[in-house]
């Protein structure tokens, strides 16, 4: 498995896996006919910017796992070096390749990019089946946020 920064070349397949899991999250639920074209013209401006970082593992051709980060700036400060923070979502493994290692693999070269660049910290929303996974990297439960869910509630 090669751990490597998605391309514009990608993001058909990067579509196609968010559909998967998106999917794969809320079964029932009906799928927006512009979904493909908005996930597209997304993906094409966030790999042309600086603020997106889409990780794949590609085996054989193909990408079985994923975790975006984007990061956020944090406004200077005069008393100290202020860098920025990453925010981590859309991490997925395929399901036949779930459980052997490889969303590990990128979580593990995502951390390691984070500290090389010096981030602030990294977040991510975890849900229960997950929280161990982002554990064994170091992520860990903090009560320093507040946050005020919108109409949608999520
Ligand atoms: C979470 C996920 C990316 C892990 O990828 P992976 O390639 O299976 O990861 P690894 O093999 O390195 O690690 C396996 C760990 O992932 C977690 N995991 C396993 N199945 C999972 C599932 N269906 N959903 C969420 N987490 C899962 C467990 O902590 C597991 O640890 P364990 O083997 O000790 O039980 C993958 O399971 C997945 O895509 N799940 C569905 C999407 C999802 O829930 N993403 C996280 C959103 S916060």
């Amino acid at each position: 498995v090669e751990i490597r920064l998605a391309t514009l070349d990608d993001v058909p397949t990067l579509v196609a896996l968010r559909r998967a899991f998106s999917i794969e999250g809320d079964p029932g639920a009906t799928v927006s006919p512009t979904f493909d074209e908005e996930c597209l013209g997304f993906l094409e401006e966030a790999l042309d910017g600086e603020a997106w970082w889409i990780f794949v593992a590609e085996d054989g051709g193909e990408i079985v796992s994923h975790v975006y980060v984007q990061l956020v700036d944090k406004v200077p400060r005069p008393t100290r070096d202020v860098t920025q923070w990453g925010y981590v979502t859309n991490v997925y493994t395929v399901p036949g390749r779930r459980g052997t290692g490889i969303g590990s693999q990128v979580l593990a070269e995502v951390t390691e990019w984070a500290d090389e660049l010096g981030l602030d910290f990294l977040i991510v929303w975890p849900n229960d089946e997950s929280r161990a996974f982002y554990e064994r990297h170091g992520f860990a439960q903090s009560g320093a946020p507040m946050l005020r869910p919108g109409d949608l509630g999520d």
